[in-house]
């Protein structure tokens, strides 16, 4: 059950043999003692768990945060690990003195988590904004000393390193020029380079075995324990499950791409320039660094934010086990509560959505108890295409009105070659309050959700189409 695992921690080679399946988390601070990345409420919700992981891409050093609580050691194979203890030297750095200096910190428990996001965004920019800084330590929460003091901190930080600002420099020789990253940073180009070439088969595993775990983002808040004892397939860092690429007029999406990278494509951007907006909704950095799309998909849940938005995008889910490959059209995916048109054994190897025609328009809505960081009680999406007048094509889906992500193809049947006014609009609302069925629990009542989604139907023709009066839509 153990495997061998490779990687860099801070400044230091580690080569164990270990179980693959425990976390990040649990292997700094209970082998390797190294207690600055603190263990809060070990569901990515609170970020004081977070660490800064380099990964080799193209021969160069890509660095994120993750939230090392769900994150398998087997997925830092071949990769730099860098903890609180990594960014220190023998006095303070920059940052941590600023946090000192400025009362940005308190008990201290949050500290080691914002140093390393905030540390992360600048060795990930060149052009600083405190706007951007900020929203760089989304997943980070406090709990006793507030953000002013955090705030002053990355002011000061900015205006230091704003005065030595070169676009062209490599970050990470300016960050270790103005005491920010160790001298150490320097060498793991190189050092990561070495190890890749002594363990070439770094990603090639043996498909299948019992679980399947991509990001681990819901398999580790629900179950983190159980998985220790079973025999895992560690899919996130295979480099031919993440690819995006352009197939018989289709996007393909590969089952192991986040949401930070679906974010990042410049394809989705293309074709896709609305979802940055919407997927931006979507958890916390970190946890964007992490979901992957087909998680989301297979996870089943009836609010999940991708599977709402692909299900409006007439997105194909493409299956494969040892003998067979099928594709089942995203909307025929889901038969019951969790219960999937898929084999025990089959990999969702990648989602495929349509390239958007002319005159095509996308929403989505979600409404949660906060906008950022929490998951929806309804949300829906809609792509429509419109000429003359009049809606040639419709794709309306709702989340949190049934046991499963729901498609709602009475309605999107019913707005075919209809014209835009509040009639079409009222009879649509009403369609769709016959497919649902909402239960009544912790995100409200079934009469409130299903109010819920018929605002948010009103919404999405409310915002696609700006220039009609829709006074007489039902309040
Ligand atoms: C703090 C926090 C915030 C979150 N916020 C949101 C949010 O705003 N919106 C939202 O929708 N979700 C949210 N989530 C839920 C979660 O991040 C997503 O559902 C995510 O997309 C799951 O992807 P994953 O790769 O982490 O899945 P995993 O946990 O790795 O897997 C989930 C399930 O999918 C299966 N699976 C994964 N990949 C495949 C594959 N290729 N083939 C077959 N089976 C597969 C696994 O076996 C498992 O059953 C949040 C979670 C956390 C912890
Ligand atoms: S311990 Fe809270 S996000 Fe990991
Ligand atoms: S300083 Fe105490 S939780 Fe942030």
């Amino acid at each position: 059950m153990e495997k061998l695992i490779s990687f860099y921690c801070n400044n230091e080679l580690v080569s164990v043999q270990v179980n693959p399946s425990i976390t990040l988390l649990d292997f700094l601070r209970n082998q390797k003692k190294l207690t600055g990345t603190k263990e809060g409420c070990r569901e990515g919700d609170c970020g004081a768990c977070t660490v800064m992981l380099g990964s080799l891409i193209n021969g160069k050093v890509k660095y994120k945060t993750v939230n090392s609580c769900l994150y398998p050691i087997a997925d830092v194979n071949g990769k730099h690990v860098v903890s609180i203890e990594g960014l220190n030297s023998n006095e303070l750095n920059f940052i941590q003195a600023q946090f000192v200096d400025e009362g940005g910190t308190q008990c201290g428990f949050c500290t080691p988590g914002f140093i390393i996001s905030l540390t992360n965004y600048f060795v990930n920019h060149t052009k600083y904004s405190a706007e951007d800084a900020v929203a760089a330590l989304d997943g980070n929460i406090c709990r006793c000393t507030g953000y002013i003091g955090i705030k002053r901190a990355i002011n000061n930080t900015i205006n230091y390193l704003s005065h030595v600002n070169n676009p062209k420099k490599n970050s990470i020789a300016l960050l270790i020029g103005k005491n920010i990253l160790p001298q150490y940073f320097s060498l793991i180009p190189t050092r990561l380079k070495e190890l890749h070439k002594k363990n070439r088969s770094f990603t090639n595993q043996k498909l299948i075995k019992i679980n399947i775990i991509a990001g681990g983002t819901d398999l580790y808040v629900q179950r983190w324990e159980s998985l220790l004892e079973e025999d895992n397939y560690f899919i996130s860092e295979e480099p031919g499950l993440k690819l995006i690429s352009i197939k018989q007029n289709r996007v393909s999406i590969g089952c192991a791409v986040t949401v930070e990278e679906l974010i990042e494509s410049k394809i989705i951007q293309k074709y896709f320039p609305f979802l940055k907006m919407h997927l931006e909704l979507f958890g916390s950095l970190p946890i964007r660094n992490r979901a992957t799309i087909a998680g989301n998909i297979v996870n089943a849940s009836p609010i999940g934010d991708i599977t709402n938005i692909f299900l409006a995008l007439g997105a194909n889910v493409h299956l494969k086990d040892k003998n067979k490959k099928r594709v089942v059209p995203l909307n025929e995916f889901y038969l019951g509560y969790k219960i999937l048109n898929k084999n025990k054994n089959e990999l969702v190897e990648y989602v495929s959505i349509p390239i958007p025609g002319r005159n095509f328009l996308f929403n989505y809505e979600k409404v949660s108890r906060r906008t950022y960081l929490d998951i929806a009680s309804v949300n829906s999406s809609i792509s429509i295409a419109f000429q003359k007048g009049k809606i040639k094509e419709a794709l309306l889906s709702a989340g949190g009105v049934a046991p499963i992500p729901l498609y709602l193809k009475s309605t999107s049947d019913y707005l075919l070659n209809k014209k835009i006014n509040n009639e079409t609009i009222n009879k649509a609302v009403q369609i769709a309050n016959s497919e649902i069925s909402p239960i009544s629990d912790a995100r409200g009542s079934k009469e409130y959700k299903a109010l819920l989604l018929s605002q948010l139907i009103k919404a999405h023709f409310i915002k696609l189409f700006p220039e009609i009066n829709f006074d007489e839509v039902i309040k």
